[in-house]
Formats: C-alpha cells, sequence, structure tokens
C-alpha cells in the first residue's frame, strides 16, 4: 500500500479534509465552502467560521476517507494547518486532528498554511520546475518566494498591509458586487478603460507589497463620485494591482535564476494576470505554471503534500500546538 496522509485545513472558511500519496496523487478531496453564511456580511465573520467547522470538521473527514476508500489503519499520519489563519477556526482543526491522533495511534504534523499554497501547484502531477519563483495571491496573503526546490523556500516579500484578494473584496463591495468581490471586479474591468490614475503603493521599492493606500484611493474616489462608470474605476484599479504583482515578479525573476514562474491562491483565477503573467514569461523566457483553479484555493491536498516534504526532505515540523507562528516559519 502506497503511504498515505490525511489531510486536515481549517484556517480560514472553508473546511476540508483530503487523503494524497506521496507521489501527489489525490485520493480524495472534500471541501466543505462556508460561502452561503458569510455573503450576507460581505466578508468573513470569524465566530460563525469557527462554529461552522464544528459542524462539518468530522464528517468532512469522514466524507474524505469514505472517497478515498482506506481506514484510519492505512494512515502514515494526519497533517493539519497550524496557522497563519483565524485562530477560532485553526482551533478546531488542530483539535480534531489531535484527537483523531491520539484515537487513531497515529502521529499529527503541523504544517503552514502558506508552504501549503506554495506546494499546491504540484499536486496530481509534477507542474514545477526548479528553481521556481512564486508569486501567491490569495484571499489572505500575498507574497513573492523563492524556491530552489520543493522544500527549500526563501521568502523574498509580503504585503506590509491587506492582501490583493481582500483588496480585490473590499473593491467589489465600493461597486456593489456581491461577496467575494474578486471575480466580479475581473469581469467588471473587462468593460471598462484603465484610465483613474490610482496609485501603485511601493512599485519601486523591492519585494514587499502594500495595498491599503489604494484601496483607499478607490474609496475616495468613489465617494466623491469621480470621473468615470464603475467598470472604469474596476479597470483602474485592477490596471494598478496588475502593475505592481508584474513589475516585483519581472525583478525577482531578473535576480533569481528560475526554471518556472508559479502563481497559486485564489487570485490566480483572474485572466487579467494570467495574461500578463504570459507576457512577462514570453519576455524573460521563463516557463509559466499555472494550477488549475481549484488546487489554488484552499484545499487540504495541498497540506497533506506539504506534510510529505517535512518527512521525506528531513525538515523538523514545528509543534502542532505552536499558533504564533509568523509566515516566515515555513
Ligand atoms: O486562496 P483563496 O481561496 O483564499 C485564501 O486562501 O485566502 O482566495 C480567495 C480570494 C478572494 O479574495 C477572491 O476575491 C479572489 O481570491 N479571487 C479573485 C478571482 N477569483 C477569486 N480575484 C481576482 N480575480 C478573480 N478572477
Ligand atoms: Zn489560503
Amino acid at each position: 500500500m502506497n503511504e498515505l496522509i490525511l489531510g486536515i485545513e481549517t484556517s480560514c472558511d472553508d473546511t476540508a479534509a483530503a487523503v494524497v500519496d506521496a507521489g501527489g496523487r489525490i485520493l480524495s478531496s472534500v471541501v466543505a465552502s462556508q460561502l452561503e453564511i458569510h455573503e450576507a456580511f460581505g466578508g468573513i465573520y470569524p465566530e460563525f467560521a469557527a462554529r461552522a467547522h464544528v459542524a462539518t470538521i468530522l464528517p468532512t473527514v469522514h466524507e474524505a476517507l469514505g472517497r478515498a476508500a482506506v481506514s484510519p489503519a492505512d494512515l502514515l499520519a494526519i497533517a493539519v494547518t497550524r496557522g497563519p489563519g483565524l485562530v477560532g477556526s485553526l482551533l478546531v482543526g488542530l483539535n480534531t486532528a489531535a484527537a483523531l491522533g491520539a484515537g487513531w495511534g497515529k502521529p499529527v504534523i503541523g504544517v503552514n498554511h502558506l508552504r501549503g499554497h506554495l506546494r499546491s501547484a504540484d499536486l496530481e502531477e509534477r507542474r514545477v520546475k526548479y528553481p521556481a519563483t512564486v508569486l501567491l495571491v490569495s484571499g489572505g496573503h500575498t507574497l513573492l518566494a523563492y524556491m530552489k526546490d520543493a522544500a527549500g523556500i526563501e521568502l523574498l516579500g509580503s504585503t506590509r498591509d491587506d492582501s490583493v484578494g481582500e483588496s480585490y473584496d473590499k473593491v467589489g463591495r465600493m461597486l456593489g458586487t456581491g461577496y467575494p468581490g474578486g471575480p466580479a471586479v475581473d469581469r467588471m474591468a473587462a468593460g471598462g478603460r484603465a484610465c483613474i490614475p490610482f496609485p501603485r503603493p511601493m512599485i519601486d521599492k523591492g519585494c514587499d507589497f502594500s495595498f491599503s493606500g489604494l484601496k483607499a484611493a478607490v474609496a475616495r474616489h468613489v465617494e466623491a463620485a469621480g470621473e468615470g462608470t464603475r467598470e472604469d474605476i474596476a479597470a483602474s484599479f485592477v490596471q494598478a494591482v496588475m502593475d505592481v504583482l508584474i513589475k516585483k515578479s519581472r525583478l525577482v525573476l531578473g535576480r533569481y535564476p528560475s526554471a518556472s514562474f508559479v502563481i497559486v491562491g485564489g487570485v490566480a483565477a483572474s485572466p487579467r494576470l494570467r495574461e500578463e503573467a504570459a507576457r512577462l514569461c514570453e519576455e524573460t523566457g521563463v516557463e509559466l505554471c499555472l494550477p488549475p483553479t481549484r488546487w489554488s484555493t484552499d484545499n487540504a491536498a495541498m497540506i497533506a503534500l506539504a506534510a510529505f516534504d517535512y518527512a521525506r526532505l528531513g525538515i523538523l515540523p514545528p509543534p502542532v500546538a505552536e499558533l504564533q507562528l509568523t509566515i516566515r516559519d515555513f
């Protein structure tokens, strides 16, 4: 029997469980979305997220084991997201994993959520050519990393304030789209002209990002009923985001020899970002690597795959109970 790990992910608003083998093959991946609960609030309501995880975590785990047709005895270990994320949500996954581990007699491996995202492009098949430059753009995080191999992660820069996805969602709210705003803002932008000169915060300042100033500029423009249609505002915002993401990615690709440029996280679904990245890769001669969207958003398969890295590459996994981690604790 292949070595199998059960992954559990509850860092934000999706309850997820998956069974993955050492090659990244996915035997099952179940994601219970809480979108309907949070939609009414226009964003994630942390207390409701934690309660929903409590209600769905065990059925989700059982469904993942059932779909994979494996029993707990077949597992090598349980991998669980230990952070970063919403503390109440994380605790549900961590306590469930600890209880199942004790009951089944299986080790529990705590995985950094961002390591999971960074490795998600290799789920199902090996797509990433190393060394790789990776841009992670999700609802919770924005960062650029250099990976000399699957385990060797060097964090080059991250956001000082808001993430790209969060900014899309807030701009969506200003423009009257539902939650999440990202896909709607992207679609709206396609029908507008990028004619409003919104700022490109920190565009010339290395690999760190900042998006709060851009978000505030859009808010001021909307409040003041400034020039342009809603479509023009969306297009101008998206253009500002793209200019920042592409300029910083170009900087890294110029400095760090890369066989591939990987984009992961929910915003990787953006057709605009995909187009701009394809152009950048053509220009730099680096292969573009975009995993299927279902592996780019939160899932437990990426957590299980990252746990294999800890074991295979001899990285000492951080203690499961350690919640006080920073994004540097890969
Ligand atoms: O990775 P993800 O599912 O959540 C976190 O792990 O945080 O990313 C969700 C984010 C949301 O902010 C959503 O608005 C954004 O990804 N998103 C998009 C698009 N599709 C999803 N942003 C821009 N364009 C899209 N097409
Ligand atoms: Zn995530």
